[in-house]
């Protein structure tokens, strides 16, 4: 009897801790040291002054909380990385007065960081952290004058997703916290500072360095974002700008003229836009990402001005995570296909609704084929779309697998179960969820509950498990159809077997994406001969859009294709982003010759690049330094 009783109380204990756990909303974060299950950060407030000589943001932050579980004696943890922290104080008076705690540093991590402790006394409810940033903050990048466009003036931005807020902000660094915050931003005189917020000026003239943003809607810290540089802003229609260096605006504000149309195409199937106003920045070409969808302020490459708006699905991608992403946001970079793989599918019907169909087929073909290829190399753990990255740095998650998989998975619900109902699905699946932060079990209870269950027959559980939990694609994976590629290909074909030569192909009229899919069908084996044919009627080495310098790049490597050598340099030198920069790095590592050209290059360029790309191409080239 009593081992019965202790059986069932132990029963009862596991079963309150679990509920408990539940229903706080709580799912582990692996990436984060914070506790919001017992405090819980709401605000942050900061105060910045950016100072370019020292590479450093240096002042404070004031965190405001609630204690979620009551306990007057609770701590409160941060995620810091290579912060210089000078104080810390709490206050219990509303933040008017704040007096000195304790607080310890734990040990360093080399993905999640430096945990920070804080004692609270029992009626705290601010703490105040002065501190100043490391000039290498892996969440900053500052360039030189001889780095921008004008090459006049210092330039600086952050890029906080995956776990970067946390080195230029102590704070709960967890997609689960959502977080206003509000800002006093100091820069040198003639600069301007934007932020990924309300308060967003243009007459930076005016204001001598002195800055104020608010943003009033809860969001996750990754969505934290600053710039400051020789900026000037462009508006392109009612509620939608973009903001550059001066010698770049004109061509800027071409290249985005659709933004407007893509926000209003976007609302008209997923409902209103949430945020106020939808701004561009066009940075400097380190920037390490395509783009980055930061709020009101959407972050993005100079390499998407090719001149012909033939790049903009990246704007219609950064668009569309004002609903999924940063209205619903993924709760753990474990969910982060709810972030990218509804993104890329939404990316495509923003595409579909100002382009047609044709388009939205070739992009979509492009990205299934390049998710085949790259799948066909990829360790089966990392094909699953619920991926494990426990013990891993959040960053490798980032393969076509969320975007490509994903959207094949809602492109797939859509075929089956028509658009009319996937869409209202959709619409509210984002009304219900906004502005919280769910994990994958949450979507599939919601996609039962809501679609499958009122469709009966039409798709089993077994088979969304199969899509979100087995490596690989599932043999009714959607397939893009695209005519006109179908017509590159028998080009691509005649051009191989010998029929037609370069100069007789039919490619009047060629679209970036054309290009793209017919440098993509060339073999192996093509050989420099033939790359050199190409290469005389085509000029792609010389080519000014970043994408097909980049497939073409790619294959002169693997080819060595010797007069696109100097383009090969050039390109990494003055090019950062990642996506082009680390593949490029990959192939020449492949051969020992191709190594040494990698160290040649990469000496010269690495002090350009963004941490992020630093650390990605030292993985992959290793030089007798
Ligand atoms: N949010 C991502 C960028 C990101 C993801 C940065 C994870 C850091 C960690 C952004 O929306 C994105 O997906 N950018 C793509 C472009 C897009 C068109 C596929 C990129 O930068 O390549
Ligand atoms: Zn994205």
């Amino acid at each position: 009897m009593k081992k019965f009783i202790e059986l069932f109380d132990l029963k009862a204990f596991l079963f309150v801790i679990i509920f408990a756990f539940a229903a706080s909303g709580q799912t582990q974060d692996f990436h984060s040291y914070s506790n919001p299950g017992e405090i819980r950060v709401t605000h942050i407030n900061l105060d910045w002054d950016v100072l370019f000589d020292k590479k450093i943001l240096s002042g404070s932050a004031v965190l405001s909380f609630e204690r979620v579980n009551k306990d007057p004696n609770a701590l409160l943890n941060l995620d810091t990385r290579a912060l210089d922290i000078q104080k810390v104080e709490t206050s219990d008076d509303g933040g008017k007065t704040f007096s000195n705690t304790k607080f310890r540093l734990g040990e360093n991590d080399k993905y999640l960081g430096t945990p920070l402790t804080i004692e609270l006394p029992a009626k705290a409810d601010r703490v105040k952290i002065t501190y100043s940033t490391s000039p290498d903050a892996s969440g900053l990048q500052w360039l030189t004058p001889e780095q921008t466009a004008g090459k006049k003036s210092p330039f600086m931005f952050s890029q906080a997703q995956a776990i970067h807020a946390r080195s230029f902000i102590p704070l709960q660094d967890s997609p689960a916290v959502r977080v206003t915050y509000s800002a006093k931003v100091r820069t040198p005189k003639g600069l301007l500072a934007v932020m990924s917020a309300e308060g967003n000026t243009e007459d930076n003239a005016k204001r001598g360095g002195d800055y104020s943003f608010n943003m009033p809607r809860a969001i996750p810290p990754y969505l934290i974002a600053i710039a400051a540089g020789d900026l000037k802003f462009q508006s392109l229609g009612k509620m939608t700008g973009v903001y550059s260096e001066p010698s770049i605006l004109e061509k800027s504000a071409y290249e985005l003229a659709d933004t407007e149309k893509m926000v209003a195409a976007t609302e008209k199937i997923y409902g209103k836009y949430r945020w106020g106003r939808y701004d561009i920045l066009v940075l400097p070409p380190s920037f390490p990402f395509g783009g980055m969808e930061n709020p009101l302020l959407t972050f993005a490459t100079p390499t998407i001005l090719a001149g012909d708006r033939s790049l903009v699905s990246l704007i219609a991608h950064e668009l569309a995570h004002s609903w999924s992403g940063n209205l619903v946001t993924n709760a753990t970079w474990r969910d982060f296909w709810l972030n990218e793989g509804f993104t890329t599918y939404l990316e495509r019907r923003i595409i579909e609704a100002v382009y047609g169909v044709p388009r939205r087929e070739m992009e979509a073909s492009l990205g299934k084929n390049s998710l085949m290829e790259e799948l066909s190399g990829m360790d089966e753990r990392d094909q699953i779309l619920h991926v494990d990255l426990k013990g891993r740095d959040p960053d490798e998650g980032f393969t076509g697998v969320p975007y490509e998989k994903g959207a094949l998975f809602l492109r797939y619900l859509e075929e089956t179960f028509g658009r009319k109902t996937f869409d209202k699905f959709v619409r509210d699946y984002f009304d219900k969820y906004a502005f919280q932060s769910i994990t994958t079990e949450t979507f599939v209870d919601h996609l039962e509950k809501n679609l499958l269950s009122k469709n009966p027959k039409l798709v089993s559980r077994a088979e969304i498990e199969k899509w979100l939990e087995q490596p690989g694609l599932p043999e009714n994976a959607p397939s893009p159809k695209s005519d006109a590629f179908a017509k590159v290909k028998i080009q691509a074909d005649n051009f191989l077997n010998g029929k037609t030569a370069a100069s007789q192909l039919a490619t009047k009229g060629w679209t970036t994406h054309e290009w793209l899919h017919f440098l993509k069908s060339m073999p192996a084996d093509l050989g420099s001969e033939r790359m050199a044919k190409l290469d005389e009627v085509f000029k792609f080495t010389k080519i000014g859009n970043s994408e097909i310098a980049f497939q073409w790049l790619m294959m002169s490597i693997a080819q060595d294709y010797k007069p696109a050598d100097a383009r090969l340099e050039d390109f990494l030198i003055n090019i950062g982003r990642r996506k082009f920069v680390r593949p490029l790095f990959a192939e020449l590592a492949k051969t020992p010759a191709g190594m040494q050209r990698a160290c040649e290059i990469y000496a010269k360029s690495r002090a350009g690049y963004h941490p992020i790309t630093q650390s990605s191409v030292d993985s992959i080239v290793s030089c007798d330094r």
